[in-house]
């Protein structure tokens, strides 16, 4: 059979995903997000797998409807086993366990960091070129920072991760301290624009290899901040874009450099980003930039794709029933899991 339809669900943490796809190439992605958490500054597991359970029938039947495919074409239905919060993750096991049983076609079991990861090889309209491996997979998002050698679809290794926060976290964390909403990711990128990045300096983090830590930098936001509020009690107002440009600078460093020596020490030059933290334009420009210096060839997705998505888990399914990687009926959820 040329023709594979595969229906995919993500639902490890607060977006409630659904795509179909035709072999490699996306049909549909729909994408409900959770407005719920807003007013919590983060995302409540307990809101969260409530949501999920109200979002996943509608956002299927939108998925197949915008795809023009019937349930009956479907050839395979996948969903994220895991890493993620544990609520989350089984509401969309447990739904597409029995759309397997019930269509009697295979289940594939998709692990979300390999779906960051093979991300890039996703086909629509505007994304067609993917990088060739081996290359290194830089995945920085809100609860995730690492990166990995990956020599093939699924022969990938982890060489380097946070060891406390993710990117994303520290963005969001910081971005609180300064009185920003949740998240502060893309509002500190957008005040950071007309900032001075060099006007304050922060505490860079001495990790030996290509581990991470960002709760030092955070810890040094909020110390200086201490100490400038007790001078000045506008102090935040009056310099907020130089704060927000000061932080994404530091932030950008401590992930350049570690790329820079994963590059050097694998020998490869090939970097492929995804995560939500990848939308931001100091991580793009210095990325751009490097490239240059370091004749890097640069793959980021289409922002759809970085930011949690069901089409990344589709492609995953897509290479895994290829081979025939199929899951079990007793398949559970697993809130850790390894690549
Ligand atoms: O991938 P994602 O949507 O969800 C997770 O799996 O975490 O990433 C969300 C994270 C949040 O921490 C958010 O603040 C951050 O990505 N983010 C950004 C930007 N856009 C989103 N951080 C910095 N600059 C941005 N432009
Ligand atoms: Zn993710």
């Amino acid at each position: 059979k040329d023709r594979i339809f595969i229906l995919a669900v993500e639902s490890s943490c607060d977006d409630t995903s659904a795509a179909v796809f035709e072999n490699e190439k996306k049909l549909s992605n729909v994408t409900a997000t959770q407005k719920v958490h807003e007013a919590y500054g983060g995302v409540v597991p307990e809101l969260a797998s409530r949501a999920h359970q109200q979002h996943i029938v509608p956002v299927i039947h939108e998925a197949l409807r915008q795809a023009n495919v019937k349930m009956s074409q479907l050839d395979a239905v996948a969903f994220t086993k895991g890493p993620g919060l544990m609520g989350s993750l089984l509401v969309g096991n447990a739904f597409m366990k029995s759309l397997a049983l019930s269509l009697n076609i295979p289940l594939i079991g998709v692990n979300h960091m390999q779906g960051h990861i093979l991300a890039h090889f996703i086909k629509d309209e505007v994304q067609q070129k993917a990088p060739n491996f081996p290359f290194l997979g830089i995945t920085i998002s809100g609860g995730h920072t690492q990166i990995v050698k990956v020599n093939s679809y699924f022969d990938m290794q982890i060489i380097g991760e946070t060891l406390d926060d993710a990117i994303g976290e520290a963005f969001d964390k910081c971005g609180k301290m300064f009185g920003l909403n949740y998240p502060a990711g893309p509002e500190i990128d957008r005040l950071a624009k007309s900032g001075n990045p060099l006007k304050y300096k922060f505490a860079k983090p001495q990790v030996k290899g290509l581990d991470f830590s960002f709760s030092g930098l955070k810890t040094s936001v909020l110390y200086f901040l201490q100490k400038q509020l007790k001078e000045n009690p506008d102090f935040i107002q009056q310099n907020i874009e130089d704060l927000c440009a000061s932080f994404q600078h530091a932030a950008v460093q401590i992930l350049l450099d570690k790329i820079k020596k994963a590059s050097q020490l694998t020998g490869i030059k090939t970097i492929a980003i995804g995560g939500g933290v990848s939308a931001n334009s100091g991580i793009r420009e210095a990325l751009k930039s490097q490239s240059k210096q370091q004749q890097w060839e640069v793959f980021i997705p289409s922002f759809e794709y970085c930011t949690d998505n069901a089409a990344m888990i589709a492609i995953v399914a897509y290479f895994k029933y290829l081979e025939h990687q199929f899951s079990d009926l007793s398949i559970t959820a697993k809130a850790r899991l390894n690549l």
